[in-house]
């Protein structure tokens, strides 16, 4: 059989190559040796280590966050598949299809389990919308459909069902606001930009494909990291490095961290407290200012955010750094950077919730934290794209739950049989941009068109789901906590 078979064949070690595929026991998984189950993974490198070859592989179809280093006894070489000549650069992995969004991630229990069936990866979402556009455009042309001005009386569909918002309600879209264009997860978001603290990377270095850190302690925790991060490389081969939680500069060992604790004059990162309730505090920071913080921040979000590269230069960006305090001082959990100008309308560039405090509500914290923000300066945002796949995941679910608690919430007036509102008026009681407004509405499948007329229908369980989410939500941002007044850094010229 020839090298650029792609069929199986049995082989010996040796002949394994980067930017070969064959089946590999994950870490934790089953075994395939007893249950047949293994997952198909690339080789994107191989190394020697005290006469031990080593695989560097990434599970196909996998967030690169489970990607790991194997021994041979894992991989199972009955079912090699060589990589094709035509297909070149076998070296870099570069067969693997590349995916910014990867909501179709399956993973194991530490990684989202992404079990719901609808697909939630940025093309099919688009062509989800597009699907629904196109009906809805089909029915606005044609000509036996009742088009009757749009801004049409309130109509209740096929007049039978109940009006009471909180049960089963509707709440008519008035005047109809064009649904096109679609602008969130295009296909154009996923082209790099050269912008962003973490700019888009192009991913065509292998060395960038492999996680180079074993082990970070921060504060009182030890986290593995995800993906690569550029700290220098001589810390790289450590099994641990080990950084300040208020300063965020490195140390090779925990002795060194001790006693540069002694010397470490902060208990909360640099900048501007701008709010704080109960245990949460937020501070402002210039990237351009606190330079080096800035920069030791983007190293350490790097670890956790894939689909972007560091990006030096931290002055055109605000960094808000959201910190739970103790007696101890102010902890970091989580931080989002922001443009200070953008053209695009991105409120957040980078957004992370540091892994000890994940999946606790304080990722839609900071989205709130930042839509708060946009509302002080009178502006509708979004973040910058690509999302990541736990990005949208956490995007989607603030979207929907802020959109529903307005509609839920809303009143008839005087003399209306049933509420109404615009979507721009959505937009300026939430600052979430209109295309992620429509986005949202169109995949709740909320919106219904009839008689020339848009109109939402909530259901009960849609509305009684909503309060039991609503009700785990405790923490939440209060606007009148929060000290801040923008800067129109347009007008300052330099920022
Ligand atoms: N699996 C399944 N669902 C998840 C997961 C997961 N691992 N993590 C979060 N979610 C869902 C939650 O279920 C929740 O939705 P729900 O309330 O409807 O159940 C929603 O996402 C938000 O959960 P939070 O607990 O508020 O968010 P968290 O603190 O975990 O932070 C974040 C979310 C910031 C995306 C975090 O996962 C993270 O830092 N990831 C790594 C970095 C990253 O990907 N950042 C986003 C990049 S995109 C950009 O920067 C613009
Ligand atoms: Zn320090």
């Amino acid at each position: 059989m020839s090298e650029d078979s792609n069929s199986a064949i049995l082989d010996p070690i040796s002949n394994v190559t980067e930017g070969c595929r064959l089946p590999v026991l994950m870490s934790n998984g089953e075994d395939w040796r007893k249950s047949g189950h293994s997952t198909l993974a690339e080789v994107i490198s191989i190394k020697d280590l005290e006469n031990k070859r080593l695989f560097y592989v990434h599970y196909i179809d996998y967030n690169k966050r489970l990607d790991e280093w194997v021994e041979e006894d894992r991989l199972d070489l009955r079912k090699i598949q060589y990589p094709r000549r035509d297909l070149a650069s076998s070296t870099t992995g570069l067969n693997t299809p590349k995916k910014t969004l990867t909501g179709a991630t399956n993973s194991r229990p530490s990684s989202p389990g992404l079990t719901t069936p609808d697909p939630i990866t940025g093309p099919s979402v688009l062509a989800a919308l597009q699907q629904k556009q196109q009906k809805i455009k089909k029915r606005k042309l044609d000509p036996n459909e009742e088009d009757d001005g749009r801004r049409a009386s309130i109509g209740s569909l096929g007049g039978s069902i109940g009006s009471s918002i909180g049960s089963l309600g509707e709440i008519e879209i008035a005047p109809l606001t064009p649904l096109t264009p679609l602008t969130p997860l295009t296909p154009q978001q996923n082209v790099p930009r050269q912008t962003g603290s973490l700019a888009t990377h192009s991913d065509d270095h292998a060395i960038t494909r492999i996680k180079n850190m074993k082990m970070i302690e921060l504060g009182k925790y030890r986290i593995k990291p995800w993906y690569f991060s550029p700290y220098p490389q001589e810390i790289t081969s450590l099994d641990c490095i080990y950084i300040c939680e208020f300063c965020l500069k490195y140390r090779k060992s925990r002795k060194c961290l001790e006693r540069h604790l002694h010397k470490c004059p902060f208990k909360h990162p640099p900048g501007n407290e701008i709010y704080r309730k109960g245990s949460v505090s937020f501070f402002e920071l210039d990237g351009r200012k606190n330079k080096l913080y800035a920069q030791n921040l983007c190293l350490l979000a790097k670890l956790f955010l894939d689909h972007k590269t560091l990006y030096y230069d931290t002055d055109p960006f605000l960094f808000y750094v959201m910190t739970e305090c103790d007696m101890r001082g102010y902890h970091i959990v989580g931080y989002f950077s922001k443009e200070k100008e953008s053209s695009e309308d991105y409120n957040v560039a980078c957004i992370l919730t540091l892994p000890p405090y994940q999946r606790k509500g304080y990722g839609k914290l900071l989205i709130e934290f930042s839509y708060e923000l946009s509302k002080f300066e009178g502006k509708t945002g979004s973040p910058e794209k690509p999302l990541s796949d736990l990005g949208l995941l956490s995007y989607r679910s603030y979207w929907k739950q802020t959109i529903l608690e307005i509609l839920i919430a809303l009143k008839p007036q005087e003399g209306q049989e049933k509420p109404q509102l615009t979507i721009n008026e959505i937009c300026e009681q939430t600052s979430i941009k209109k295309e992620d407004v429509i986005s949202t509405l169109t995949n709740l499948e909320l919106i219904n068109y009839y008689r020339g007329q848009y109109i939402l229908t909530l259901n009960k369980e849609l509305v009684e789901s909503h309060r039991k989410v609503m009700e785990k939500r405790k923490v939440r941002i209060d606007s009148k906590y929060l000290h801040w007044t923008p800067k129109d850094w347009a007008k300052r010229g330099k920022w």
